[in-house]
């Protein structure tokens, strides 16, 4: 006995109607444009032939404006489970050349269904967004749509990791499903991203504006930090998922893809001291110094355009999976201002969530000075950080490189703030404030009666570097545990992290901190 063959042809049939999406010359049109079809994107994600899709025979719910005669077949969402690195990972992909990827009733209970698969198995989630929004003739059931997709953004965080693919249009409320995922990549050219789109903007205010000054991936990248990734196309936007998918764990409950079968090198790099200037006022690129402690240099930059004084990103130090917070010299002198202090406290609470022991490399000057910070709420914005890192329990390493002063220092993970470990180098200047500072209040009396003014004064310079913010000082106290050379570095934090990966910290039942939004 054999499977009748009218079943077998039906299903085809069925299968070659779903698969055509927009048609030929539709397809060949986004193709000219250098776009991939929402099945292409899916197909470049997976590792080939490991797509299970999840209702490619699902049919729209839409009524009136003449669509119940409309087939639109998948309801304009592609949605299942495929490997990726041999882990599943959940996808949904709009199509945008089914009802502009509209969002009704069918297409958000598609999405919800794959959310809660993803959640109950634990694995991440990756949605590639490209739509034209709530679906306009199911009005309201598209709104539920939304709210029924956002209330599982939230449920899942922290779960499970959700990245979202920007790479068409984006606009309106329908925004917050990526804003509310881990890790948002937009295309360059080919998406945009607003609430209120220029035209609503000049009806309502009057203010002129475009796309590109406020819903291009630069603008999102640069300025308003609402997204992680910039990729210049499709193709390199499915690279930038599979190299974050690299480094992230399927779960809360399971340990990042560590390499752990990797040497332990214990080895000196005597490069890395070369790389640090003679003058303690000299600007560097603190890149080239985290490239000298990462395995091959490599190192996944997240937000790399936005807010440039603080440098986060993922990296492996012996196989060890790592976020690296680091400041950065050479942009603002590396203080922490509104901006960073918002981008280094998420990230640190996504690696706490997911497990990434942390590794954080100082050399701040302090809070960014200025009326504008004042006003704006860097109080409010700097205490995420101390917030951020006093909550999180993975390993913490601290490497004190040249400048920790006051609340900055601490907002820097010190030891009391929770670093496990905490290693300065002999060019650090640990103190309440920069030398200059705390000579002119503590010495300014005495600087004035002297003969020689600058002399005097720099040699109080000098004598407060020695006594108050020698990192001697400080390991005297045993707020840094040990000096080392720079050239130890990687080898003092790679058996510093091999020593930490079973570490187990319990902290009060709560249901969760109120940390400063
Ligand atoms: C139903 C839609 C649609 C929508 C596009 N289409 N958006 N159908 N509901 N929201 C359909 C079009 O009718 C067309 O169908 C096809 O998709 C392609 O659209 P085009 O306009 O031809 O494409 P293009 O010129 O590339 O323009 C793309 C676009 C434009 C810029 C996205 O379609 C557009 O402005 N759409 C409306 C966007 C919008 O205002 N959405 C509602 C936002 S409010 P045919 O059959 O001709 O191929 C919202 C609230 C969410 O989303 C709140 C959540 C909390």
């Amino acid at each position: 006995m054999a499977i009748d063959q009218k079943l077998l042809d039906e299903l085809e049939r069925r299968q070659a109607e779903a698969l055509a999406s927009g048609g030929p010359e539709r397809i060949a049109k986004r193709h000219a444009q250098g776009r991939l079809t929402a099945r292409e994107r899916l197909d470049g994600l997976y590792a080939p032939g490991t797509f299970q899709e999840f209702g490619l025979h699902a049919q729209h719910a839409t009524r009136g404006f003449g669509m119940d005669k409309k087939s639109l077949p998948t309801d304009g969402v592609i949605t299942g489970i495929g490997f990726v690195d041999g882990r599943p990972v959940a996808g949904f992909s709009q199509d945008f050349m089914i009802a502009g990827g509209s969002l009704g009733s069918v297409h958000a209970h598609k999405i919800c269904e794959l959310m809660d698969h993803a959640a109950r198995a634990g694995m991440p989630i990756i949605g590639f967004n490209d739509s034209g929004g709530a679906r306009i003739q199911e009005g309201v059931e598209s709104l539920s749509g939304y709210g029924q997709v956002f209330n599982r953004n939230v449920l899942m965080s922290g779960v499970v990791p959700q990245i979202a693919v920007i790479c068409g249009p984006c606009a309106g409320g329908a925004v917050y499903s990526p804003a509310l995922m881990d890790f948002l990549i937009m295309t360059r050219h080919s998406a945009s991203m607003f609430i209120c789109g220029p035209e609503v903007i000049r009806a309502v205010t009057g203010q002129h504006t475009t796309t590109e000054e406020i819903g291009s991936a630069e603008a999102h990248a640069r300025d308003s930090g609402n997204i992680h990734f910039i990729a210049e196309d499709d193709r390199h936007a499915l690279d930038l998922a599979h190299q974050l998918l690299s480094y992230l764990p399927s779960n809360n409950m399971s340990e990042p893809p560590h390499r752990l079968e990797t040497e332990v090198t214990l080895r000196d790099d005597p490069q890395i001291e070369a790389l640090i200037p003679s003058d303690p006022k000299a600007p560097y690129d603190v890149k080239d110094i985290i490239a000298r402690l990462t395995d091959g240099g490599e190192f996944m930059e997240v937000q790399r355009d936005f807010a440039q004084n603080l440098v986060i990103g993922f990296g492996r130090i012996d196989g060890v999976v790592l976020g690296i917070v680091a400041n950065q010299p050479k942009v603002k002198a590396g203080t922490l201002d509104i901006d960073a202090s918002d981008k280094g406290a998420r990230f640190i609470r996504f690696c706490n969530i997911f497990n990434i022991p942390l590794l954080t490399l100082v050399d701040v000057p302090g809070f960014l000075p200025g009326v504008a910070q004042e006003k704006q709420g860097i109080i409010r914005h700097g205490a995420k950080m101390l917030f951020a890192y006093g909550a999180s329990t993975v390993p913490k390493i601290t490497v004190i490189m040249r400048k920790a002063y006051g609340g900055a220092f601490l907002a820097m993970c010190s030891r009391d703030m929770g670093a496990d470990l905490v290693l300065a180098w002999p060019t650090a200047e640990i103190a309440v404030m920069g030398a200059e500072g705390a000579i002119n209040i503590v010495y300014r009396r005495e600087i004035d009666a002297a003969e020689d003014k600058a002399a005097r004064r720099s040699e109080l310079i000098d004598s407060y570097r020695a006594e108050f913010a020698s990192p001697y000082q400080s390991a005297a106290r045993l707020f840094v545990h040990d000096v080392i050379r720079p050239q130890r570095t990687r080898s003092a934090v790679s058996l510093g992290l091999r020593s930490l990966l079973s570490k187990r910290e319990t902290r009060p039942p709560k249901k969760h901190g109120n940390i400063p939004l």
